[in-house]
């Protein structure tokens, strides 16, 4: 099988190339992104690979389909950034369901620790001998009340890790799991009764602006805002302008609405035109990283295994365990 390999970094060679040379595929890495100008650069390829700021959409999907691109191989679990429905019955689209929901999770975790306990900010102020606390002061979560949205596979490793530091969890799922030390509640009160709020549901229409002027009104004063999710899962707008007027202790971001294009890039020498990203920067308390919940050693090996075992199927016709079906189409 000859893969095109979109948005590569040389942290996916790592792993890909000679996992790709075991199983005899023929890999070609792309450093460009995937979206409407370069989908030419599938031509010949009988499968395309992807991250989550690469995108397909219903016009691409025709293009491949003429140029013969059988599989669209995601390297990711979200599959919001291809037209599934589009993709009916022209190509196949196979993601990595679970691939190590703890990446996310402790990573969740550790945003919500930095952002209340400013160990960001502790670190550069004691490499300057700068050794004042002012300005430093968390809060215990011992004993908090912290609220999960989404109980999936990485909202349950979250919520497994705040039963380890003694809070009270609660969560929201239209589809509940058994078995949780947590209980399930409507958004409403997760909204009013939580101290720390950690977002794990998909991105859908269902779930676009789940965060937006009337929930935060919702909230708790100096509630804790966590989102490892996806960007959109936040109205940014709304959610500045209640940072502006001091509603949050701290928000952290793994994820951003327009993240697709400064994410992942090196824009340290650029002027920032966006003007959302450029003022959260300036929130003190606000923390945003570049996606990267699930950078560890381990997901990494596991997205590489599961995508190249995922093409395998496809090449040697395999039922196809992890194909996004129309029926998850969001
Ligand atoms: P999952 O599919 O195991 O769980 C998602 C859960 O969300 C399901 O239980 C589902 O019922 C629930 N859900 C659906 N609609 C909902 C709604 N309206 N309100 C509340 N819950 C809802 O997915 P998993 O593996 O736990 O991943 C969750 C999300 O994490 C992914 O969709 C993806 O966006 C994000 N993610 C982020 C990564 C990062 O690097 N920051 C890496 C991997 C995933």
């Amino acid at each position: 099988m000859k893969i095109a390999f979109y948005s590569t970094k040389p942290y996916d060679k790592i792993w890909f190339e000679p996992l790709g040379k075991e199983y005899g595929f023929d890999i070609h890495f792309i450093e460009a992104a995937c979206n409407q100008e370069t989908v030419f650069m599938a031509q010949g390829y009988d499968a395309i690979c992807i991250f989550v700021n690469d995108y397909v959409n219903a016009e691409m999907i025709d293009k491949l389909y003429e140029m013969n691109v059988k599989a669209i191989l995601l390297r990711s679990a979200g599959y919001n950034h291809v037209d599934v429905k589009a993709a009916e019955d022209k190509i196949v689209i196979l993601r990595v369901p679970g691939y190590s929901p703890e990446s996310v999770a402790e990573f969740a975790m550790a945003l919500l620790l930095t952002v209340n306990r400013k160990t960001h900010k502790a670190y550069n102020r004691t490499r300057e001998f700068n050794m004042t606390l002012n300005g430093l002061m968390g809060m215990d979560l011992f004993e908090k009340t912290a609220g999960v949205i989404g109980t999936g596979k990485i909202g349950q490793a979250m919520i497994k890790i705040l039963n380890g530091f003694q809070m009270r969890v609660l969560c929201y799922d239209p589809y509940p799991a058994k078995g949780l030390d947590a209980e399930y509640v409507s958004l409403e009160e997760l909204f009013k009764y939580s101290d720390i709020i950690s977002l794990h549901c998909p991105l859908t229409s269902d779930t676009k602006h789940l965060i937006n002027k009337d929930t935060i009104a919702a909230m708790k004063d100096g509630v804790y805002l966590i989102n490892t999710s996806r960007g959109g899962l936040i109205d940014t707008d709304a959610l500045i302008e209640a940072m502006l007027e001091g509603k949050f202790g701290g928000v952290g971001l793994d994820v951003y609405e327009e993240e697709e294009g400064v994410f992942y890039e090196d824009r340290s020498n650029e002027i920032i035109t966006d003007d959302n990203l450029a003022r959260l920067m300036t929130i003190p308390n606000a923390l945003v990283t570049s996606h990267m919940g699930f950078f560890t050693k381990e997901a990494m090996q596991a997205i590489a295994h599961t995508t190249l075992e995922n093409a395998y199927a496809v090449e040697n016709g395999l039922p196809l365990v992890n194909q996004v079906g129309k029926e998850m189409a969001l």
